[in-house]
Parts: structure tokens; C-alpha cells; sequence
């Protein structure tokens, strides 16, 4: 991360704040806010890997035929009349970069009072690459709807949001481990990094999976992020579900989540791919946050 994305609270609590939207008020955004947002999008911090990310903003033209049935999200988003839209270079580690920054731009987004919700699934894919004229190297893994939202959530969000348990995160001692996978983490372990498990925690992810797992070093601000997958998201689904390796876009927030909390916090470190690192059992290791370098 270049700098800490500027905002007018403190991330911790625009984090708190933010919520998938579902429903929206059919209305463009304001001037300035469209201003500032695409100026934002051009100005993204440094993802933690290689591949490059592009987001645009793209406009559907509500009661146009064409529009809507190109930019269709299969009746999941109500009302939303812009799109934040983006594009990754394949390669390695290219979804976590993706979801590194999309997370950024919607808890920016969430900072200027705007609702969003990331969409991995429910929507029609071709549609929106078409409106960001997505290259051959490129995929496009996800997007979100950006704009002011109604102040009653949809009977749709409603049923979606309690099929998957939206309201709910798994509890630290099935997620945040010290020293060996079986020793769950608590805030005195965590230490200075109590916070930024915290705000790991309250990402979104994907149906509200959660698949990450961290392992904290003994007596050491070095973490370990591993990839915990649900059956639903096996490695093999990636390779016939339209949405891809989707899994990965969770680890991608969380990261952001992890480093902006910690930058906040004055907590110094960097993501390193460790060549060895503790084994966790059912779970890929991604990458390790060394908290023991001066960055
Ligand atoms: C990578 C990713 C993909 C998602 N895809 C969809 C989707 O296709 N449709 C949808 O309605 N919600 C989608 N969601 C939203 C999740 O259901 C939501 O984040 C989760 O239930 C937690 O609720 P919250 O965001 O309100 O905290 C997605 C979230 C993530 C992170």
C-alpha cells in the first residue's frame, strides 16, 4: 500500500459502517461525488502482487432496453444506476490483488455515504466487460453497484441476507490462531494487532463463507494467511463457475482490511510470500504479514 487511502473517519469505523446494499434509489450520483469517486479510482494504492487492476465507472441507462439487459445483475441489485467495474491482468495471485482493491474503493465509497455490494456471482459478466472494454488478458471477477440507497432493504436482501447469515461472523477461536493451528488467538495473544483481527473479521466475503485463517508467530508480529476453502468453492468449482476462483477475492479484502487497520494503528510491516511456513490443515497458505520490518 502506497499511502493510507484519505478518509473522513477513521477506517476502522467505515469498516463497522459498511453493509452490502441491495437496494437503491434510482438516482445519479451527485457531481462532486462522481467527481471525487473517478478520481479515486485512478489514484488506488499499491496491491500487495504482481498483476495489474483497471476500475471504471460505468453508467446503466435505466429504461433503455439494451442497458438493462446488458447490465443485468439477474434481479439481485435494485434501482442502481452506476457500477463500479473493474478489470485484473491474469496471473498469479491475481484475484487477491482484485479483491485488495475493490474492498478499498467500496469502503471509500461507504466514507462518501454511498452503498455498495460486492457481486461475484449475480451478474451478467459479458455485459459489464463489454462496458469496460475488457482486454483478452484480462478478467473481470467482480463488481459492485455504487450510489445513494433506499432506506428499507428489499424483501429479496432481506431473504438473501438471512440465507446466508450476513448478520453473523465466525467467532475469533475458529479463525485467528497463535503459535500452532490448534491454539486459538485471543486479544492478549494478538496484542497491538488485537484491532486488526478484528477488522479482518468483519469483512465480507463471499455467501459469508469467511475462509480465512490466520496463524500468529509466537511472541511475534509475523502472520501467517492461509485459504480455508468451502466445499461450495472448491478449487475444482473455479474451473466451471463463471465467477472463478472467488475465494481468492476474500483473501484479497481481508489483506486490505489487515494492512489498512494496521497502518492506522501505526503498525509498521510488509506481505512477504514465505518459502516455508507452519502447515494449517485444510487451508493454502497465501502470504505472511512480517511486522518486524521498518516499512
Ligand atoms: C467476493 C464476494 C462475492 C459476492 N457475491 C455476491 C453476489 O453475487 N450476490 C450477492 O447478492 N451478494 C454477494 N456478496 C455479498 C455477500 O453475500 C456479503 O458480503 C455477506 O453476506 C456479508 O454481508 P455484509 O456484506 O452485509 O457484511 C459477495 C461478497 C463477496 C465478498
Amino acid at each position: 500500500m502506497s499511502a493510507l487511502t484519505v478518509l473522513s473517519r477513521p477506517l476502522v469505523e467505515v469498516i463497522r459502517k459498511r453493509t452490502s446494499q441491495r437496494r437503491y434509489l434510482p438516482e445519479w450520483l451527485a457531481p462532486e461525488l462522481k467527481r471525487r469517486l473517478s478520481q479515486h479510482l485512478q489514484a488506488l494504492p499499491t496491491p500487495p502482487f504482481a498483476p495489474a487492476c483497471r476500475f471504471t465507472l460505468v453508467e446503466a441507462t435505466v429504461g433503455e432496453a439494451r442497458a438493462a439487459r446488458t447490465l443485468g445483475t439477474y434481479g439481485a441489485i435494485h434501482g442502481a444506476r452506476q457500477y463500479i467495474v473493474g478489470a485484473v491482468t491474469r496471473g498469479t495471485r491475481d484475484m487477491e490483488n482484485y479483491g485488495y482493491l475493490l474492498e478499498e474503493i467500496v469502503l471509500f465509497a461507504t466514507d462518501l455515504g454511498l452503498g455498495t455490494c460486492w457481486l461475484g456471482g449475480s451478474f451478467n459478466r459479458s455485459g459489464f466487460a463489454r462496458a469496460m472494454g475488457l482486454r483478452d488478458e484480462e478478467w473481470l471477477p467482480a463488481i459492485s453497484p455504487v450510489g445513494p440507497v433506499s432506506p428499507t432493504r428489499s424483501y429479496s436482501d432481506r431473504l438473501l441476507r438471512w440465507q446466508v447469515r450476513s448478520e453473523h461472523r465466525k467467532p475469533w477461536n475458529e479463525l485467528f490462531f497463535h503459535d500452532t493451528p490448534g491454539n486459538p488467538a485471543t486479544e492478549t495473544s494478538a496484542g497491538a494487532y488485537a484491532t486488526v483481527l478484528e477488522m479482518v473479521r468483519l469483512a465480507p466475503s463471499a455467501s459469508n463463507r469467511q475462509p480465512w485463517r490466520i496463524l500468529k508467530e509466537y511472541n511475534r508480529p509475523v502472520f501467517h494467511i492461509y485459504l480455508q476453502r468451502n466445499p461450495l468453492y472448491t478449487a475444482a468449482a473455479k474451473t466451471i463457475l463463471p465467477s472463478g476462483d472467488i475465494q481468492r477475492l476474500d483473501i484479497g479484502i481481508a489483506l486490505y482490511h489487515f494492512e489498512g487497520a494496521a497502518r492506522e494503528a501505526g503498525l509498521k510491516g510488509r506481505w512477504q510470500v514465505l518459502d516455508t511456513v507452519p502447515p494449517f490443515p485444510k487451508a493454502e497458505y497465501v502470504v505472511s504479514w512480517n511486522g518486524l520490518t521498518a516499512k
